[in-house]
């Protein structure tokens, strides 16, 4: 069972692609955030969980929520993390948390996908971001194969130098995320047509739409899926990001024929 946490569509891009070459399914983490439905999994196959990579760590909501949830069936957990450049401690992190679950870690994989991080700088165009996800392909298949042999994906064992460099920034990373909340930030041009997109997009219903405007909340959780995909770009981020580009990912599907048709 292949479970997936995304803003901008990255991650389940790679939930979606692992799913159809190993002949599992895929769970949206965002549709049971959204819907506050139970945490509990079941599957014979081994347990495939894919988040983006924030601040060099897994999304601490994702993490928060692996901790909840019941997993029964098979016992095995492999994790992967898309990012922008690196995935920092996340191999770390990973390793602890499938132990502290009792669960048989069989390893973790960073697969660099576009940048979603508008907030920090541009975001690649669309033709970058083709490019990059081309890119992605061969390792979405390597490890998609590893996984249907059941054998483990990358490093086997996680040096003690990674290890101490890991709890080292974890607590300085952790407080800054905790403290960032994007959606303080953002602000919404008269450009806005009240479509409700962002609200939809939001994993944790931060946003709702108030006399034709998006209003945030208190829980962002720093996803930058609602600036991403505004699709008359009125949601901006402290007065940085009108000139920058939107990067939202293909859906799997339609990338999948396209690439199909052109081959
Ligand atoms: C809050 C935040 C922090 C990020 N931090 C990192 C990082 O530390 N390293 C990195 O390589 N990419 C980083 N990124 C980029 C994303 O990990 C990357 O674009 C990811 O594939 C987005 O996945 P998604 O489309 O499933 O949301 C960050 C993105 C966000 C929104
Ligand atoms: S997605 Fe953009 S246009 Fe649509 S409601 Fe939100 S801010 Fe307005
Ligand atoms: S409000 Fe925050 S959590 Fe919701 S979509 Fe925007 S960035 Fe993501």
């Amino acid at each position: 069972m292949i479970l997936y946490f995304t803003g901008t569509g990255n991650s389940r891009f790679a939930a979606e692609f692992i799913a159809d070459r190993t002949g599992d399914k895929c769970i949206s983490l965002n549709e049971i955030l959204k819907n506050k439905r139970a945490l509990e999994f079941s599957s014979e196959k081994p347990f495939v969980i894919a988040a983006p990579v924030y601040a060099s760590s897994f999304p601490r909501i994702v993490v928060k929520l692996i901790r909840r949830a019941a997993f029964s069936g098979s016992n095995e957990v492999y994790f992967i993390a898309t990012m922008g450049a690196a995935p920092g401690k996340c191999e770390v992190e990973l390793a602890e948390l499938a132990k502290e679950k009792g669960m048989e870690y069989k390893g973790f994989c960073g697969i660099r996908l576009p940048n979603n991080y508008i907030v920090g700088g541009n975001v690649p165009d669309s033709s970058e971001a083709e490019r990059i996800i081309e890119e992605a392909v061969p390792v979405l298949e390597s490890v998609s194969d590893k996984i249907s042999a059941g054998e483990h994906i990358g490093k086997d064992k996680i040096g003690i130098g990674a290890k101490l460099m890991s709890h080292t920034v974890n607590g300085l990373f952790n407080v800054v995320m905790d403290k960032m909340n994007c959606s303080k930030k953002f602000t919404v041009s008269d450009d806005c047509i009240a479509c409700g997109r962002c609200a939809s997009v939001c994993p944790v219903n931060n946003i709702i739409i108030m006399d034709n405007r998006p209003v945030f909340r208190e829980k962002c959780v720093n996803c930058l899926a609602c600036i991403n995909s505004c699709p008359m770009k009125a949601i901006n981020y402290g007065g940085k990001t009108a000139d920058r580009n939107r990067y939202v990912c293909p859906d799997y599907s339609t990338w999948k024929k396209l690439h199909e048709e052109d081959e």
